[in-house]
């Protein structure tokens, strides 16, 4: 198995890959980015994430190397040449190098394309994976977080306090509501009602969780699109998060509480299945 990843222009060995110590997304987090899930070989809502990629580019003032077209034939040139089955795809476009540090823009911008695969299962998960647990910590981040960009700290401190306290998520909150997750969007259920926060500036709009939403229906849920309270996810009959990497993920605690029964939700666990069968369908989608 060949361990490549694409780095401008080139497929390199992911251990000989690498950019210039000038490049801006090290020094400033200047740069945005996408990861998607890929099952047998194929990327999962690979269109809605690359029309994402195409807002966050937009709202940093900043253009794709490539055109979108050779983008995806690359993806796909990537994951053929690591044969990878299952996993993810990570990429990121950054503002590329400048000359001198300096935080205004470079006068010729030549932006950075880096991509790479990981092996990671994500479908067909055993129950006892499916057990996240929570904690809920100050959302700390900037204001536009509707922009997925690579400057991450925030999050990375907020995901290890959650780490060091033995739970899987950080449930990130501002003026008593939840925001989101630390890498993840956050969902309860009240009865046949699934809460969720409005899309706007103070979170990522999910890809995950906008195809979950077209999901519910079947399962008799009604969606109510408002912030919940730390207190109401403490009370909610299920919890659960979702994320390309993780699909919908069962939250059975938060901050040490348990959530209904303390098992995964029966709901949630419907919810999990019609998404991994919508992740399918991409199944043999690039023969098509
Ligand atoms: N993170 N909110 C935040 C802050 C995220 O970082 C993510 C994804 C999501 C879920 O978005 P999606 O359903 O499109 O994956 C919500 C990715 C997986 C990551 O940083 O690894």
């Amino acid at each position: 198995m060949t361990d490549l990843a694409y780095v401008n222009g080139s497929f390199v060995k992911m251990n000989d890959a690498s950019v210039s110590i000038k490049d801006r997304g090290l020094l400033f987090g200047d740069g945005v980015y996408e990861v998607a899930g890929i099952f047998r070989g194929e990327l999962i809502d690979n269109h809605a994430h690359l029309e994402r990629l195409k807002r966050s580019l937009k709202e940093i003032n900043l253009n794709l190397p490539i055109d979108f077209v050779e983008l995806v034939e690359l993806q796909r040139k990537l994951i053929a040449l690591n044969n990878i089955e299952e996993g993810t795809f990570y990429l990121h476009v950054t503002r590329g190098v400048s000359e001198t540090r300096d935080f205004e823009f470079p006068k010729i911008q030549q932006p950075s394309l880096v991509m790479f695969v990981q092996h990671k299962k994500i479908m067909d998960i055993p129950m006892d994976k499916l057990k996240a647990k929570v904690l809920t910590y100050p959302d700390l981040r900037w204001k536009r977080r509707d922009i997925k960009s690579i400057a991450l700290l925030a999050q990375v401190l907020a995901k290890e306090i959650a780490h060091q306290a033995g739970c899987d998520e950080v449930w990130m909150h501002e003026a008593g509501f939840v925001t989101e997750g630390g890498s993840s969007n956050a969902f309860i259920i009240i009865g046949n009602r699934l809460v969720s926060r409005k899309n706007n500036e103070s979170i990522l709009s999910g890809i995950t969780r906008q195809a979950v939403l077209k999901l519910i229906e079947q399962e008799g849920l009604v969606f109510e699109e408002r912030p919940f309270t730390i207190e109401e996810a403490y009370e909610a009959s299920e919890a659960f998060y979702t994320s390309a990497s993780v699909f919908v993920m069962p939250v059975i605690s938060i901050d040490k509480k348990i959530i209904g029964n303390g098992e995964p939700g029966s709901l949630t666990l419907k919810l999990r299945n019609l998404y991994e069968n919508f992740a399918k369908s991409f199944i043999n989608q690039s023969q098509r």
